[in-house]
């Protein structure tokens, strides 16, 4: 059972050290735990709870012909979306995608509209296939930037480590 550690010294509000916060309760908590769906779910609480500026985050998985909602956190999203929005381009382009605002982005497809920017991030296999992708939103415009693709991109393939 994962026991988070006794934080003896102020942990740092910046984006960068609550990143790193939130990688090491995420490694606690996977590391005894199996299954693409509890991981998923584990990934999603643990950012959505140590990132202020994280509206909604949640997996999509990346069926033939649309993406299918996963596990998520935040307020009740679209079950099933096309390829065409923020979160296909991703999934098509097999890269991060960061939108700084929504409304600029031809073909996002808004399940709140609360949301303003936007990054997503794929989930690849061990072939490189793209299974899902990580989708991330703000309520403010230009929400994600390089830490947040950074980190994001050495967290969300932790989901498949097991
Ligand atoms: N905006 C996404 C759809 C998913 S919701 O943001 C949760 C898109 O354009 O693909």
């Amino acid at each position: 059972m994962y026991q988070p550690k006794q934080v003896t010294t102020p942990r740092g509000t910046d984006k960068d050290s609550l990143y790193r916060a939130a990688l090491e309760e995420i490694r606690g908590r996977l590391e005894h735990t199996t299954g693409i769906i509890p991981r998923m779910a584990t990934v999603a609480a643990v950012l959505k709870n140590t990132l202020p500026h994280f509206f909604w985050c949640g997996f999509y998985f990346a069926e033939e012909d649309e993406l299918v909602i996963g596990p998520y956190q935040g307020t009740s999203a679209c079950a099933n979306i096309a390829y065409s929005g923020v979160c296909g381009t991703a999934a098509k382009r097999e890269e991060t995608v960061v939108v700084p605002d929504v409304h600029q982005f031809p073909g996002h497809i808004p399940c709140d509209d609360t949301s303003q920017s936007e990054i997503v991030v794929p989930v690849k296999d061990e072939e490189g296939r793209v299974i899902a992708v990580f989708d991330v939103d703000a309520t403010k415009v230009n929400a994600f930037d390089d830490v947040d693709k950074k980190y994001l991109e050495e967290i969300i393939p932790i989901v498949l480590e097991k």
